[in-house]
C-alpha cells in the first residue's frame, strides 16, 4: 500500500499528521457544518480531516435567503457564516468530535484581532479539536474581507492565534486580491503552520427577468469548478514564496483535480462544494489517489508534489515586437 501520510504542520512542536491528504473543506461538512446528519454510506472517518464551520464569538443567524445557487459550472453562496457561537460548539459539538477517527479542525473567524484571540483560548484545551483553521477570508458577511486583503491585519489575527494556543494553526486565505503571496508571507512569519487556499470568490448572479440578483444579498461567492482555475494559480504561486505547507480547495471534484493541486504543490486538499451534489466524492478521490500511487509504482505523494516547478515554461513574458 502506498504511503498517503502527510504533516501539513512541520513547523508544529508536535507537528500534524494526517493519514491521507483528503479534507472535508469548511461549510460543507453535514447539514450543519459541523457533521450533523451524513448521508448514510458517507465514510468520513476515513479521510485525513474535516473542517468544522466557521465559528464567532456570538452566534451569527447569517444573511436573509436565498443563500445558495447552483449552476453548471459553480455554485454561489452568501451564507454568511451563520454558527451558534463558540461557546455552543465548545459545549454541544466538541464532545461528539473526541471519539472520532478522524481529527476535525475547527475554523474560527473574529470581527476585531481580539476576537481572534478570544476565540484560541476558548478552544485551548477543549478535547476534540485537533488543530485551528483561522478564516481571514469570508467574502459575505461586512468587513469579511478587511483582513484578507491586508498583509498587516491577516498578520495581526495570525499572531493573536498562534500565541494563544498550542494547536497546530491553518490560516485560510482569499482569492480576492491582487497578490496573494504578500498575504500569505505575512501569515508566515506571524507564525501559522499552515494554509489554505482558497476561500470562495466574489461574483454575482441575476435573474434574467428582472435583473435581480438571486441570491438574498447583491453577490456571493463562487465555488465549484469555475473557482479551480484560479485556486490552482494561487497555489502554485504561493508555493514559491512560502516554506510551509499549502492545502489546496476550490473547486475539486475528482482525482485527477486533486492530483492538479498535488502537482502545483498542495500538500492536501480540501473538498466542499462537490459534497451537495455527492457527499462520497472525498471518499472516492481517495480512493482514486491510493490507485494512482500503486498504479504508477510511487511509495508516497512525495514523488510527485510540486512536481508541476519543474517542468513549468519560465514565466509569462511578453512576445518581442518584430
Ligand atoms: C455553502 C458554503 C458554505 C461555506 N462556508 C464556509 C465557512 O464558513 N468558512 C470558510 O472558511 N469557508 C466556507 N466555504 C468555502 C469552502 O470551504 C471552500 O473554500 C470553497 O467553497 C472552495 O472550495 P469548493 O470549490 O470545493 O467548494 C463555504 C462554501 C460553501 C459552498
Amino acid at each position: 500500500m502506498p504511503d498517503l501520510s502527510v504533516n501539513i504542520a512541520p513547523s508544529h512542536e508536535t507537528g500534524f499528521l494526517l493519514r491521507n491528504p483528503v479534507m472535508i473543506s469548511c461549510g460543507t461538512f453535514g447539514q450543519d457544518g459541523y457533521g450533523g446528519h451524513m448521508a448514510a454510506g458517507v465514510e468520513f472517518q476515513s479521510l485525513g480531516a474535516v473542517v468544522a464551520k466557521t465559528t464567532t464569538v456570538h452566534p451569527r443567524l447569517g444573511n436573509t435567503t436565498p443563500r445558495i445557487v447552483h449552476a453548471k459550472a459553480w455554485t454561489m453562496n452568501s451564507i454568511g457564516l451563520q454558527n451558534p457561537g463558540i461557546e455552543v460548539v465548545l459545549r454541544e459539538q466538541a464532545p461528539k468530535w473526541v471519539d472520532w477517527q478522524v481529527p476535525v479542525i475547527l475554523s474560527i473567524a473574529g470581527e476585531r484581532v481580539e476576537e481572534y484571540r478570544d476565540l484560541a483560548t476558548a478552544i485551548e484545551g477543549t478535547p476534540g479539536i485537533a488543530a485551528i483553521e483561522i478564516n481571514v477570508s469570508c467574502p459575505n458577511v461586512e468587513g469579511g474581507l478587511d483582513f484578507a486583503q491586508s498583509p498587516d491585519f491577516t498578520g495581526e489575527a495570525v499572531r493573536a492565534v498562534v500565541t494563544s494556543t498550542r494547536l497546530p494553526v491553518i490560516t485560510k486565505l482569499s482569492p480576492n486580491v491582487t497578490d496573494i503571496t504578500l498575504i500569505a508571507k505575512a501569515a508566515a512569519e506571524a507564525g501559522t503552520h499552515a494554509l489554505t487556499l482558497t476561500n470562495t470568490l466574489i461574483g454575482m448572479a441575476l435573474d434574467h427577468d428582472e435583473g435581480r440578483s438571486v441570491l438574498g444579498t447583491v453577490t456571493g461567492g463562487v465555488s465549484g469548478p469555475a473557482l479551480k482555475p484560479i485556486s490552482l494559480a494561487m497555489v502554485y504561486k504561493t508555493f514559491q514564496a512560502v516554506e510551509i505547507p499549502i492545502i489546496g480547495v476550490g473547486g475539486i471534484e475528482t482525482t485527477d483535480d486533486a492530483l492538479d493541486y498535488i502537482y502545483a504543490g498542495a500538500r492536501a486538499i480540501q473538498i466542499g462544494t462537490a459534497n451537495f451534489a455527492s457527499p462520497r466524492t472525498p471518499q472516492d478521490v481517495l480512493a482514486g489517489l491510493e490507485r494512482h500511487l500503486s498504479h504508477n509504482k510511487l511509495s508516497s505523494l512525495a514523488d510527485i508534489a510540486g512536481i508541476t516547478h519543474e517542468t513549468a515554461p519560465s514565466p509569462n513574458k511578453p512576445i518581442p515586437a518584430v
